[in-house]
């Protein structure tokens, strides 16, 4: 009988599915705990000042990831800001702020939120501690 002769039987078949499953289900257990124990490290937490966490405050109650996106997360009508600091510096992002909207034509626009310098300073403390969260890279396009 061919199936007596065969050299790959159900049980074997079986054998592979289950020790597959409990093998690979480990790995990723074992990934898991390792990106869980370098969350510590990587958050950038030991940085958060009253300065980072009112200009947090700022940002969420403006809606700015209403068009923006965050580290990824968020619309996609306007750019990521995760590394806007970066990219931009303190004095361009303050200015921006102030100079919206810019009204040229063809371009999306973003509002005027008539922040005060302490609220703008905020908000800058808030886009520069984002920047330094450890993300390995995360959005892989600098401009989200
Ligand atoms: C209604 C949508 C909208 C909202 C809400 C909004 N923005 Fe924007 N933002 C835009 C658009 C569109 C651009 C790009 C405009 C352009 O390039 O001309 C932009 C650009 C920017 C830039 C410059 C980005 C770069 O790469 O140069 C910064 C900084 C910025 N926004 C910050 C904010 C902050 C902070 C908030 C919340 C207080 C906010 N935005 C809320 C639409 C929005």
């Amino acid at each position: 009988m061919s199936q007596a002769h065969s050299g790959f039987t159900k049980q074997m078949a079986r054998n592979m599915f289950y020790g597959g499953a409990v093998f690979f289900g480990l790995v990723f257990a074992g990934l898991i705990f390792d990106s869980e124990r370098r969350i510590p490290e990587r958050s950038n937490a030991q940085n958060i000042t009253q300065a980072v966490i009112n200009g947090k405050h700022i940002w969420e109650t403006n809606n700015c990831i209403g068009c923006h996106s965050l580290l990824g997360e968020g619309a996609y009508f306007a750019p990521e800001l995760g590394n806007v600091y970066k990219r931009r510096g303190p004095d361009f992002i303050k200015a921006w702020m102030q100079a919206m909207p810019t009204n040229a034509a063809g371009r999306r626009q973003m509002p005027q939120f008539n922040l005060n310098e302490q609220q703008l300073n905020d908000l800058v403390e808030f886009l520069k501690w984002t920047s330094e969260i450890d993300t390995e890279n995360w959005p892989p396009n600098i401009e989200g």
